[in-house]
């Protein structure tokens, strides 16, 4: 795991971006993991602006969402398809039937879940996995738990992830409590991995992750044996992780 420290929220989205877009100039066809919430906003903005700029092909690009809400349908304006839609689809030209998000209507979730991981797998799997993550140390929405989620599943959203996404929502109320999320199979055989964190109420999720035990009690603390995982943080998010892994600016921790 690299975790490289950035000043504040635009570097880590210029970062971001240029990791991406790095990617999508060697493998044209990459499949890309996608997140959603604020985080990614930054990272998602420059690649509408590189696109619109001529830098920038999405044509043969597949795309895989970590996440969608039980019950919302793709209109509903609080969904991922939406936000996906909002923040990026509709401003680049990727291909929309390459791009996918868990169906939230499905009748049966099992079945919608081993669909998913059969698109995935039928894509050759993840070259590039993007995450956020959860002031609890929530990926997706693998929330925390007594053992890692291997495959894609129906998530119970915890007290604390319903209280952060309510933002979103008319009311507390609103906030679906059901998603289904990729688990952390598909995450953890994603060829590269870079997860954003940015902002003073992620620095004790970022410390428990980088500098803490694996543990599903964390979730993203599994990254930590990912072969290629990049941890982009800026200077509130990294505050807790200790000094003396500061001083290169980049550090290897395994
Ligand atoms: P956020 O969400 O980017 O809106 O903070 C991150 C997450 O919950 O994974």
């Amino acid at each position: 795991m690299d975790v490289v420290f950035v000043e504040d929220y635009e570097a880590m989205s210029r970062r971001a971006a240029e990791i991406v877009a790095g990617q999508i100039r060697q493998k044209p066809d990459s499949v890309l993991g996608l997140a959603t919430g604020s985080t990614p906003l930054g990272l998602y903005h420059l690649l509408c602006r590189w696109y619109a700029a001529g830098r920038l092909d999405f044509s043969a690009v597949t795309t895989f969402n970590l996440d969608e809400y039980i019950g919302l349908s793709p209109t509903h304006p609080q969904s991922y398809h939406a936000f996906m839609q909002k923040h990026l689809f509709s401003k680049v030209n990727l291909c929309p039937v390459r791009c996918f998000l868990p169906d939230g209507m499905a009748g049966d979730v099992l079945a919608e879940a081993g669909r998913y991981d059969a698109r995935i797998e039928a894509a050759g799997g993840i070259d590039l996995q993007v995450l956020g993550i959860g002031r609890n140390g929530h990926i997706g929405f693998n929330e925390p738990d007594d053992h890692f989620a291997v495959r894609t599943h129906r998530a119970y959203l915890s007290d604390d992830t319903i209280k952060a996404n309510a933002r979103f929502f008319p009311r507390l109320a609103d906030v679906p409590r059901e998603a289904i999320s990729v688990g952390m199979g598909a995450i953890m055989k994603a060829q590269r991995v870079v997860l954003l964190a940015s902002g003073p109420d992620k620095a004790e999720a970022v410390h428990r992750a980088v500098c803490g035990v694996v543990t599903p009690r964390v979730p993203a603390s599994i990254l930590q044996l990912h072969r290629a995982a990049t941890v982009l943080v800026d200077a509130d998010a990294a505050a807790l992780v200790p000094e003396k892994w500061r001083h290169a600016g980049r550090i290897h921790i395994g």
